[in-house]
């Protein structure tokens, strides 16, 4: 897994907590932050924003890689997420699979926090084993 410098992963981490800052969860009222590192050190921060009709509701990590892929990027090193929760928070099955499009599963580091700012990291690979993605659309 990448490891990143600790300058880096702190910055990271705390652009997590301040993006759960502009989360709109009047439904849930579970405000999320999520951080994504690009490879060329840029960050791109996203919040969940939710939806009276409910199922709209995006998370705070794809708001994040679309912000970053709509804006050129597609090279990311990490991504940080913050939640509200006691425990560390776990990025849903539909992120997973956004991110896994765009990352080295055996690379990308994912840094799930607790409402105080401890973190568990994980690979994506060890959040989303046997993933479908392209080379399987291919039928390679
Ligand atoms: N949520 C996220 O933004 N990211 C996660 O990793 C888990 C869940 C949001 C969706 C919804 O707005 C709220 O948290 C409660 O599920």
């Amino acid at each position: 897994m990448m490891s990143i410098e600790e300058t880096t992963l702190k910055k990271l981490l705390h652009s997590a907590v301040q993006a759960k800052e502009n989360s709109y969860s009047p439904y849930s009222g579970f405000r999320v932050g999520a951080a994504l590192l690009c490879a060329d050190g840029t960050i791109y921060t996203g919040c969940n924003i939710e939806n009276a009709a409910f199922s709209p509701t995006v998370c705070a990590e794809r708001t994040a890689v679309v912000k970053a892929v709509s804006e050129g990027k597609r090279s990311f090193t990490a991504i940080a997420i913050a939640g509200d929760g006691s425990g560390y928070i776990s990025p849903c099955g539909v992120c997973r699979q956004v991110l896994a499009e765009f990352v080295n599963p055996h690379e990308f580091a994912v840094y799930q926090m607790d409402r105080r700012g401890n973190y568990r990291k994980n690979a994506m690979e060890e959040l989303l084993p046997f993933s479908f993605g392209n080379a399987d659309l291919q039928g390679e």
